[in-house]
């Protein structure tokens, strides 16, 4: 089970409520897009762990207020405003996680292919800037398409000489919180226990739910496992959908990307039991960029959970084959509009 739903939280929980943190703040945490729809909740979360000594919030607009108004949180660390290219670098310099929601968000009828023209410029940009001021940072990409964007960021690292694959992330935790809630509501589990690991990538089809895995152990019927299946492919959309034009998910986005950074937040504070899916350089399948579980440690990525690829149902080999083609074709886009 993942321990951010039951121990950090609740140690967060404890520790805001005492206003006595008990851990001791001391990493440095930069999100670029921070007064956007997830930039704004992400900031506010992120501003309450006890983890976090330092918080930049970077914008091309509307900044200083966010940061003025999250700088009044009586929590330990201190909220700081970069507006701006010319700001951008002091926003990075001695950062240990960088997070990018930059961008724009999907409306009704798009595909998060459809964001490419405009996000894969902006990823671009910003992980320039990452290698120049903080090339040792945690990336966290949120920026759509993921499938697409993190490529392009693995590119650019390269092609500055500082690419380091264990430490670029594409977040796709929100697809793992959205598959515990489904799974646990369809089976009346209890929710704090639920974990499903989700593989492949972060776009309809290429987002693979592994139910055969979910912990605790739940049996599900053909019709079960295809209507969910879908609905966790689909949740995107369904928000997308839900707010009729005024943009895709926000808070549940910035829920997941606030457990992100806080595992890996213990992870560099030298917790050695923390595991959290994600779309990472990878030998797992024939694909060079794939999303599964690993184990975090100091220096990024320690490890990958090979057996979760094993013993895997018919209906997840056939789906797991059939997301491939589609996967492929969007890491080899980012990769080709990065070194044009
Ligand atoms: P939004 O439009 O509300 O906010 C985006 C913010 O980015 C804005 O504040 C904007 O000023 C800023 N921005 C634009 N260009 C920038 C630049 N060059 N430098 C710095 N900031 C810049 O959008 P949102 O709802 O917050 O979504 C942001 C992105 O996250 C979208 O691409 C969306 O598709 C993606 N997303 C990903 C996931 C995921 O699971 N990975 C989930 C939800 C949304
Ligand atoms: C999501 O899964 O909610 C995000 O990728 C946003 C979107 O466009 O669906």
């Amino acid at each position: 089970r993942n321990s951010f739903q039951t121990k950090a939280v609740t140690q967060n929980i404890q520790s805001l409520a005492s206003l006595q943190p008990k851990i001791q703040a001391s990493f440095k945490v930069a999100v670029l897009g921070a007064a956007g729809g997830i930039g704004q909740p992400l900031s506010l979360l992120v501003k309450m762990s006890p983890l976090v000594s330092n918080l930049h919030l970077y914008d091309i607009a509307n900044v200083k207020g966010v940061a003025a108004d999250l700088s009044h949180c009586n929590t330990p660390s201190e909220a700081l405003a970069f507006t701006g290219p010319e700001q951008l670098g002091d926003a990075l310099k001695g950062v240990d996680v960088v997070v990018i929601p930059a961008g724009v968000p999907r409306k009704p009828g798009m595909t998060r292919d459809d964001l490419f023209n405009i996000n894969a410029g902006i990823v671009k940009t910003l992980v320039e800037a990452v290698a120049d001021n903080c090339p040792d940072a945690f990336i966290h990409i949120i920026s759509n398409p993921v499938n697409s964007t993190v490529p392009i960021a693995a590119e650019v690292l390269k092609q500055k000489g500082v690419y380091n694959p264990k430490k670029l992330f594409g977040v796709t935790t929100l697809d793992v919180v959205r598959a515990n809630t489904f799974v646990a509501q369809k089976k009346n589990l209890k929710l704090i226990d639920v974990d499903v690991p989700v593989i492949g990538g972060h776009a309809g089809i290429t987002i693979l739910p592994l139910l055969s895995k979910t912990k605790p152990s739940a049996s599900f019927t053909d019709e079960e496992i295809e209507e969910l299946t879908v609905r966790i492919q689909n949740a995107g959309t369904e928000v997308v959908e839900a707010k009729a034009g005024a943009g895709s998910a926000t808070l549940s986005m910035a829920y997941a990307a606030a457990r992100f950074v806080e595992s890996s937040l213990r992870a560099l504070d030298g917790d050695s039991d923390v595991y959290e899916c994600s779309f990472v350089q990878s030998e797992l399948t024939d694909l060079p960029f794939f999303a599964s579980r690993v184990k975090l440690g100091k220096n990024g990525v320690e490890a990958f959970l090979n057996s979760d690829l094993q013993g895997l149902t018919d209906y997840e080999s056939k789906a797991l084959e059939a997301l491939k083609p589609e996967l492929t074709a969007s890491i080899e886009k980012g990769i080709a509009f990065a070194n044009k």
